[in-house]
């Protein structure tokens, strides 16, 4: 998705049996558009070689402060040119180098002359991690603004468990695009609903769509990322919940309508982004018990309306500002304008009905003032545009 076009970052990989990961968070970094110039320190080649780094990152592995090029500086050229510091894994060694301005190697003495900001992966077994020492070297990265991503708790290469555990290469990445995310959305409250809802006929049945919920929760990823506090209301499907987000699950439309009311009334949100794919009916009635078949009997189901849960919040007073979805197999862009103005909504994301449950999206943002095509893209490419144009719509708002 080239989350980190233009950007360049210096990764420094230490002696931990996690280094073979940084090959993959190379992989990782490179296909978000970012360049990668790789430290390695004496300890880390045992584990990984300099040929394969290379290949990895296209560019020349430094090792040693003692270079030919009678030009350059070497760690001070690298270090000058780097958007963001990333050493991973970080040994406990590293850190206390780091913490105590020990600097006797190319990447110790590159974090010595940094002045950008530096991110720590740690890998380390459990007691090494634990030992008040190292814990002192954190705490004191820490308070002076160093960042860390991980460790996490699990089981370790020497078959103990516990903490010390290097994150996953995807994770590490998803808290770099957040370090280079700008904060557009701090202190807002977003509110987001998100999948399907289920309306029971009997304990056993009932009536649905084939939402994924994907749409909504790479929106709600994405608010996150921005800054946002984000409440997400979803309908049963089987999404992860992305770090930092309130989960709140719920069944059917009735039960989506009270959570979403209850935190309208708790957090008075400034956004609402409704991209749930609610049910519009459900059965008149739902039995308690399984409905038996009758021989050659059919059966008849009444369906009755559902509260509409985006007109509902965009009636309140003083209410979020409302961003809704319409999904249309014909006539998009037009039904989305009738909804735009039926509903009293900022903006309607028209997009086709084949977008359910797909990784893609071909979408448009309806507004009052006109519409703009946004063609086909991924679902996390339209959560992107979405988060933005929100930022803009609420600065709007206030001016
Ligand atoms: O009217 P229609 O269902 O096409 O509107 C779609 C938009 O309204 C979506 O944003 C959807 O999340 C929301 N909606 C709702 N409650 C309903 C039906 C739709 O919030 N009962």
């Amino acid at each position: 998705m080239n989350r980190l076009k233009g950007k360049s970052i210096l990764l420094g990989i230490t002696g931990s049996i996690a280094a073979y990961k940084a090959c993959e968070l190379i992989r990782l970094l490179r296909r978000e558009g970012c360049e990668v110039d790789v430290v390695v320190t004496e300890a880390a080649k045992n584990f990984v070689g300099k040929t394969m780094l290379r290949a990895l990152s296209g560019r020349p592995v430094h090792d040693s402060v003692w270079t030919d090029d009678p030009g350059t500086i070497g760690h001070i050229d690298l270090v000058t040119k780097a958007d963001l510091i990333l050493v991973a894994p970080a040994t406990g060694n590293i850190i206390a180098k780091a913490a105590n301005g020990i600097a006797n190697d190319l990447l110790s003495d590159c974090l010595l002359a940094r002045r950008q900001a530096l991110m720590i992966a740690p890998a380390m077994n459990t007691f090494m991690w634990e030992n008040p020492a190292t814990q002192r070297n954190v705490h004191f990265l820490k308070e002076n603004g160093v960042l860390f991503s991980g460790p996490v708790a699990g089981d370790q290469a020497c078959g103990d468990n516990g903490k010390g555990r290097f994150k996953e290469p995807e994770q590490i990445l998803e808290d770099v695009v957040h370090f280079f995310t700008p904060k557009l959305l701090t202190n807002k409250k977003v509110l987001i609903t998100a999948g399907p809802t289920f309306e029971a006929l009997d304990p056993v049945r009932g009536f649905t769509n084939s939402s994924s919920g994907k749409q909504g929760f790479a929106i709600a990823k994405q608010a996150c990322l921005y800054g946002a506090d984000v409440w997400l209301v979803a309908g049963p499907c089987h999404q992860k919940t992305p770090s930092g987000v309130h989960r709140i699950n719920v069944t059917s439309a009735q039960e989506m309508l009270s959570s979403v009311e209850a935190i309208c009334d708790d957090v008075d949100p400034d956004l609402f982004i409704s991209v749930a794919a609610v049910c519009d009916w459900k059965p008149a009635q739902s039995f308690n018990q399984k409905i038996k078949k009758k021989s050659d009997t059919e059966l008849q189901v009444e369906f009755v309306r559902n509260p509409d849960i985006l007109a509902t919040v965009a009636q309140r007073r003083k209410g979020p500002l409302c961003i809704g979805f319409a999904a249309e197999t014909e006539n998009v862009q037009q039904y989305a304008q009738d909804k735009l103005h039926k509903k009293k909504l900022s903006l309607v994301v028209a997009n086709k009905a084949d977008a359910i449950g797909s990784d893609y999206n071909e979408a448009w943002f309806v507004e009052a003032t006109g519409t703009t095509a946004l063609g086909k893209t991924t679902k996390e490419d339209l959560a992107d545009k979405l988060i933005i144009k929100a930022v803009q719509l609420l600065t709007n708002q206030k001016d």
